[in-house]
């Protein structure tokens, strides 16, 4: 695939956006890892009178102003789920629909993913994709290898539960061998198996068209994470909305299972003894 040169630009961002972005990042942390559940392109596309696809086609829009903006904000880490495990059981035409989706999407966006120093990965079982896909997949990432302002990573035939199959396989294949002890075996020997063991957990994960369900995303990369649900479909899921879901994030406090700062003080023996009286 033959690109042109380019150079980072944000030129066709508006004024106001800008503003609004330095606002964003003024008011708290940036989570670093922003993963999301991109759902409701059927629903958006029925309601519109529409075929399912026409919904998908308009979440690809979506997909191109959330990586542009995380970019520009200066998260680390965006993974979307693309495609999961089981939705290689919807009908052949809307796989077939994606898939081309995909390829289009792929060859279209090339350039403005260099343009904006993003790296392309994937995660999943992508042996499973389309041959045509897994070339454009390959080429896009190769071009993208040495980017360094974010990391988009597309999850493709994933399924939390698949990654975590995998992993145990592969820790019982080095248990046999003798390279892992098993008293070794903790949570970060476990992080280090998955498929995501280079890229840190999420901090927030956005899952839109309001379905309370995780629906096997990142099981055990979730255990902390910050949930943001949001009844948006996907193709009206905007930056707009993204920065509503980072103030959001920002005004948590993420206690990771211990107790809130300044509550960490011993509690006085008179005080327990009247709790158990
Ligand atoms: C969920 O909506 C969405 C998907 C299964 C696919 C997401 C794909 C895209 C946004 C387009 C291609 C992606 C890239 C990365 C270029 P749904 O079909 O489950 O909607 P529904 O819940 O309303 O039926």
């Amino acid at each position: 695939m033959a690109l042109k040169p380019l150079s980072i630009t944000d030129n066709d961002q508006s004024e106001e956006d800008k503003k609004l972005q330095e606002k964003v990042k003024a008011s708290g942390a940036i989570p670093t890892h922003i993963a999301i559940i991109m759902d409701g392109n059927g629903r958006w596309a029925q309601q519109k009178g529409n075929i399912r696809l026409f919904g998908h086609k308009a979440g690809v829009e979506s997909v191109r102003d959330i990586t542009e903006s995380c970019a520009q904000l200066g998260v680390q880490h965006l993974t979307l789920y693309a495609f999961s495990t089981e939705n290689w059981s919807r009908p052949s035409s809307e796989i077939n629909g994606l898939m081309g989706l995909l390829v289009q999407s792929l060859r279209k966006e090339a350039e403005r993913l260099r343009r904006n120093d993003i790296k392309l990965v994937t995660i999943g079982q992508t042996g499973r994709l389309p041959k045509r896909c897994q070339k454009e997949l390959g080429e896009v990432i190769e071009i993208t290898k040495d980017n360094k302002r974010m990391q988009l990573c597309l999850a493709l035939s994933y399924s939390g539960r698949w990654d975590i199959t995998e992993a145990v396989k592969q820790i019982s294949r080095d248990v046999q061998k003798g390279s892992i002890n098993p008293d070794d075996v903790n949570d970060q020997l476990i992080s280090s198996y998955l498929s995501t063991a280079a890229i840190p957990d999420p901090d927030l994960i956005i899952r839109t068209s309001g379905e309370y369900r995780i629906s096997n995303f990142l099981l055990w990369q979730l255990a902390y994470s910050e949930l943001y649900i949001t009844k948006t479909f996907w193709p009206d899921f905007r930056r707009d909305e993204l920065y509503r879901a980072i103030f959001s994030f920002q005004k948590r406090e993420r206690r990771y299972g211990k107790v809130k700062n300044g509550h960490n003080k011993t509690v006085p023996s008179s005080v327990i003894n009247q709790i158990r009286s």
